[in-house]
């Protein structure tokens, strides 16, 4: 999907359930990379700026309702709108750091009940794949170090522990570039050593 494959940015997605510090593992590896040369940017979803986000926005706020399919379509759709302007970034040299992905959106939707697997995957297909998804680990001892969860929709530990038996079973896809890490020692710069190609997301 991009001409200049070789010089190309790589895509680099942050997953794990909430509060495992994504977000902060994610401006750390952004300045890792600027610090050792490499062009690198932020982005994260739900972007909830655009106007599909803040439909996601309202909904994870609990200001709004919306049918299940209809939020998960919505999630992915936020995806699919960012796609033209990430590619050009990638083409532009500039290496994406991505706070959640489609694998969230999997993980989350199917974690509700009368979800399969397949069903969440398919809206996704044909996104760019991500060179590197770094899995973020957080253990229960950890977990409850960290307090309480916030107010947002989906922040329980029961619906939580179901997404983490959902990431358990995404990270069984060998043809996606797993890393699994601690929240305690975080993710390294040491750990991306990459092989740049152009896919897409598939179905397995
Ligand atoms: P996020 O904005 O990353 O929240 P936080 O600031 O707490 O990390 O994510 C909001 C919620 O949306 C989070 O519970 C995960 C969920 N989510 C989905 O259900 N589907 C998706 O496709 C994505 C990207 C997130
Ligand atoms: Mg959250």
């Amino acid at each position: 999907w991009l001409g200049m494959a070789g010089k190309r940015g790589a895509l680099i997605v942050l997953e794990g359930v909430d509060r495992a510090g994504k977000t902060t593992q994610c401006s750390k590896l952004v300045q890792a990379l600027q610090q050792s040369g490499r062009p690198a940017e932020m982005m994260r979803f739900p972007d909830r700026t655009t106007t599909i986000g803040q439909l996601i926005g309202a909904y994870l706020e609990n200001k709004s309702d919306l049918e299940d399919h209809t939020v998960h379509l919505l999630f992915s759709a936020n995806r699919w709108e960012m796609v033209p302007l990430m590619k050009k970034k990638l083409e532009q040299g500039i290496t994406l750091v991505v706070d959640r992905y489609a694998f969230s959106g999997v993980a989350f939707t199917s974690a509700k009940p009368g979800f399969r697997l397949d069903w969440c995957m398919q809206p996704d297909v044909g996104l760019p794949k991500p060179d590197l998804v770094m899995f973020l680990q957080l253990n229960p001892a950890e977990a409850a170090l960290r307090g309480q969860f916030g107010q947002e929709r989906y922040e329980t530990s029961v619906f939580q522990r179901t997404v983490q038996q959902r990431f358990e079973q995404l990270m069984k896809d060998q043809t996606v570039n797993w890393q699994v890490h601690s929240t305690l020692t975080g993710v390294g710069e040491s750990s991306i050593k990459l092989d740049l190609h152009c896919s897409e997301m598939r179905l397995e």
